[in-house]
């Protein structure tokens, strides 16, 4: 779908998600032919430079990050037209004349806040004092959005007194994520999957996110996040309210928020004894989770798992298991969604408990199989065994179809003005009441983590958690 000409301005232009996804993934649909002719992408940051130094910056960068499609040189010498730079600084007044100067009118403006949290409102505040916002602009943030319920409604407040709700922009990137769009298509699209998505036919469903990186060179900020804020909060999150929610009436931004609310609104606290923490030991080999963030007394959390209950009809009795960490065994996101056995075998001699389970695998190997049980071929009688019907995006649709990275899919829906894809205000916020009562409760009696080894599934603890309601986790690869 063609979008209009727009101005992106890009506060903290220079940073890390500025090099790896914004600028890679706004390249990426240049060369599809999606960024209109004399559309621009101004930066903004503190130090000062030009253009043409700002053009090579970005040119090292998006050959580094942007893929096998950066080898277009061609194309990338014409994209990096298209970007400006302009130095200012958010707490002072330089700058600002400048950029105001620079901006045009008749295309749509977009401000990107990649910027930290503590900055938003100068930022919110100088674009209307200098006139460089106006009625129809957009701004976009990204996580973390608050540490807590009060600090989210404080962010909300701060961004409200300038803009309006269906201005804002926040971002979780795992809605980007392809894979995550199709876990709506595969709900809504199907006749076969919708009539059994209840407690009548489902045992249980298990959200998994499991990293293998550790907490790399970000260790500052995640040593005062952990887990639960970095991870739980939103990401995991969103996955169990794409996975849960009511049909939306229409597939439309205010329609589907409504129904993901509901989803956060009817989590039931979490039981104390239902959680386990975990932080990451040496292990096999590396350094231990304290000593990827220089703290040898932090009780941070590299790892969560929790059993969650949301009340309401279809689900009630069906416990939601999550569980997300750093350093694991494998690298792999996935939700299984384990139907109920069927009860009654007419198989003598069959006493393995057969479930059919929908594995969606977000990624990597993005994809889906459905464990279905079928006779074992041959002449040994009536053996059942249970394999999978496995659909690999990449075989099903053919190689062409490269995965788009998340991003490029949401600052594409800014300039359309699509928020479906976006996380209102009032979610965030129901997101934090559900994950502060938890975290409070953490800190009140100083919970110390249970350790974990590198490159293994986890704390013993989470797999007991599964363990004492007859169930397990599924394998990490
Ligand atoms: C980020 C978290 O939001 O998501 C990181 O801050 C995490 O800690 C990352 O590593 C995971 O994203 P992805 O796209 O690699 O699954």
């Amino acid at each position: 779908i063609p979008v209009e000409q727009f101005d992106l301005v890009i506060f903290g232009g220079t940073g890390d998600l500025a090099r790896r996804k914004i600028l890679p993934g706004l390249f990426r649909r240049f060369r599809a032919g999606q960024m209109p002719e004399g559309s621009r992408v101004i930066a903004a940051a503190r130090s000062e430079m030009d253009d043409a130094d700002y053009r090579k910056q970005m040119m090292a960068a998006i050959k580094e990050f942007g893929g096998s499609e950066t080898k277009d040189t061609e194309s990338l010498e014409a994209f990096v037209q298209s970007l400006h730079y302009v130095a200012v600084d958010a707490r002072g007044d330089g700058g600002w004349s400048e950029l105001a100067q620079l901006m045009r009118d008749g295309v749509i403006r977009a401000f990107y806040f990649s910027v930290g949290p503590g900055l938003f409102g100068d930022l919110a505040e100088r674009l209307h004092q200098h006139a460089i916002a106006d009625r129809d602009s957009r701004i976009v943030v990204e996580k973390p959005f608050g540490r807590d319920l009060q600090s989210a409604k404080a962010l909300n407040a701060t961004l409200a007194q300038h803009f309006r709700e269906d201005q804002i922009y926040r971002i979780d990137h795992y809605l980007g994520k392809e894979t995550v769009q199709n876990l709506m298509a595969v709900r809504f699209g199907n006749a076969l999957f919708e009539p059994l998505w209840n407690s009548h036919y489902v045992d249980h469903i298990q959200i998994t996110v499991a990293e293998t990186v550790g907490v790399g060179g970000r260790g500052g900020y995640y040593d005062k996040s952990g887990a639960m804020r970095d991870m739980v909060q939103n990401h995991l999150m969103q996955l169990l309210c794409l996975i849960a929610m009511e049909a939306p009436n229409q597939f439309e931004a205010d329609a589907v928020r409504d129904e993901k609310l509901k989803v956060i609104r009817a989590l039931q606290p979490v039981d104390f004894h239902h959680i386990v923490r975990g932080q990451y030991e040496p292990g096999s080999g590396g350094p231990s989770y304290r000593e990827d963030v220089e703290n040898p007394r932090s009780h941070t959390e590299s790892f969560v798992a929790l059993k969650a209950h949301i009340a309401n009809m279809r689900w009630a009795g069906v416990p939601f298991y999550l569980r997300t960490g750093k350093r694991m065994k494998g690298r792999v996101s996935e939700i299984a969604v384990v139907f109920k056995d069927i009860g009654h075998s007419i198989f003598e001699g069959d006493e393995a408990r057969h479930r059919n389970i929908l594995a969606i695998r977000l990624q990597p190997n993005e994809g889906m199989d459905l464990q279905v049980t079928i006779k074992e071929p041959g002449p040994g009688g009536m053996r059942l065994v249970d394999v999978p019907l496995d659909m690999t995006f990449a075989d099903a649709l053919g190689d062409e179809q490269e995965v788009p990275d998340a991003y490029e899919r949401l600052i594409m829906d800014v300039i359309r003005g699509n928020q479906t894809l976006f996380m209102r205000g009032d979610e965030v916020e129901a997101a934090w009441a559900w994950t502060d009562p938890i975290i409070e409760a953490w800190e009140a009696r100083n919970d110390v983590p249970k350790h974990y080894d590198q490159g293994t599934a986890g704390p013993e603890d989470a797999m007991m958690l599964m363990h004492r309601d007859g169930r397990r986790w599924r394998e990490i690869k």
